[in-house]
């Protein structure tokens, strides 16, 4: 099967990054995931094993081995989507061959060679349609990226007969997309599936761990750093799904102040909340990119 990864995104990393400062080697499981051909990747990882770097990897190997493609990164919120497309920026600002950059923006980038990535939140699956002829479409933290916004970014896939979706993520509970295709016991040929848990990372250490284990409750730590889909309680809701409800929440307003004040209306970033903290950022990010 002819995929968009036909050249090995390893040499790739070889090439422009090997040995650097940022990404000094690849783990077994990046390099896997790189060369895996599938087109359709499920990744399921533990926190911190580098699931972001690995996609922000592909993605520019992508992007730039092959002319012309478009590459769309897929966040829950704004916030993650803005952090990404960082990581995508501090890589290519470090690539040995220094590619041809057309155009820098806050959440895209152009190449000379025709090729494109663009990093967007998915939680509002009707902003995010537009796109067409997508050879490579990335979901960051897959199960926690709406069901509505997985099945509106699929089509966008459809007239480029070499396009590949990659889906990588922490679990989040047994519900979702991720979850449906992950425990699908007739997954067609096309689909591959890797994981890791964080014990498995060799940068994250065995003490470092053991005191998380104290720290949070055990069912927490196995979603987090054990690739667990928790079995979500009928009873009584848990600590951890009011944390995790309440932490949604807060990505929420972080997301309707951010977009509010990048619209210029202040008024709503207000009601939103949090807008001095968010303006800081936003001033700072531009500062930084100035
Ligand atoms: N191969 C590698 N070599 C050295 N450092 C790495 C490697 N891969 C990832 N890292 C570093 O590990 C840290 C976590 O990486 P990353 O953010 O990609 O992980 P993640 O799995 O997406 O984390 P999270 O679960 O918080 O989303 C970062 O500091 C990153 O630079
Ligand atoms: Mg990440």
């Amino acid at each position: 099967m002819r995929t968009v990864s036909t050249v090995d995104p390893v040499l790739f990393y070889e090439r422009e990054l090997g040995g650097s400062d940022i990404l000094p080697s690849l783990d077994p499981w990046q390099m896997a995931v790189l060369r895996d051909p599938a087109r359709n990747l499920l990744v399921l990882s533990g926190r911190q094993c580098g699931k972001s770097t690995v996609s922000a990897l592909l993605a520019l190997s992508t992007s730039l081995t092959y002319r012309g493609q478009t590459v769309l990164l897929v966040s829950p919120s704004l916030r993650q989507s803005k952090l990404l497309f960082q990581t995508v920026r501090t890589m290519l600002e470090a690539c040995a061959t220094k590619p041809e950059v057309k155009e820098l923006r806050a959440n895209d980038v152009q190449f000379a060679n025709g090729s494109k990535i663009v990093s967007l939140p998915g939680r509002n699956s009707d902003s995010i349609r537009g796109y067409a002829n997508v050879a490579l479409i990335i979901e960051d933290e897959s199960a926690y990226v709406l069901a509505e916004t997985h099945g509106a970014i699929r089509p966008m896939m459809a007239v480029n007969r070499y396009s590949r979706h990659v889906m990588v993520t922490t679990p989040n509970a047994q519900r979702g997309h991720f979850y449906k295709l992950w425990t699908r016991e007739d997954l067609p040929a096309s689909w591959s599936k890797h994981s890791i848990t964080t014990a498995e990372c060799t940068r994250i250490s065995a003490e470092w761990l053991k005191d998380e284990r104290d720290a949070i409750s055990s069912r927490l730590y196995r979603q987090e750093y054990e690739c667990a889909f928790l079995a979500a309680s009928n009873s009584v809701l848990s600590a951890d799904w009011l944390e995790a409800v309440a932490d949604h929440r807060d990505l929420r307003r972080d997301d309707d102040a951010l977009e509010a004040s990048l619209n210029g209306d202040p008024d709503e970033a207000l009601r939103a909340g949090r807008f001095d903290h968010l303006m800081d950022e936003i001033r700072a990010e531009e500062m930084a990119s100035a």
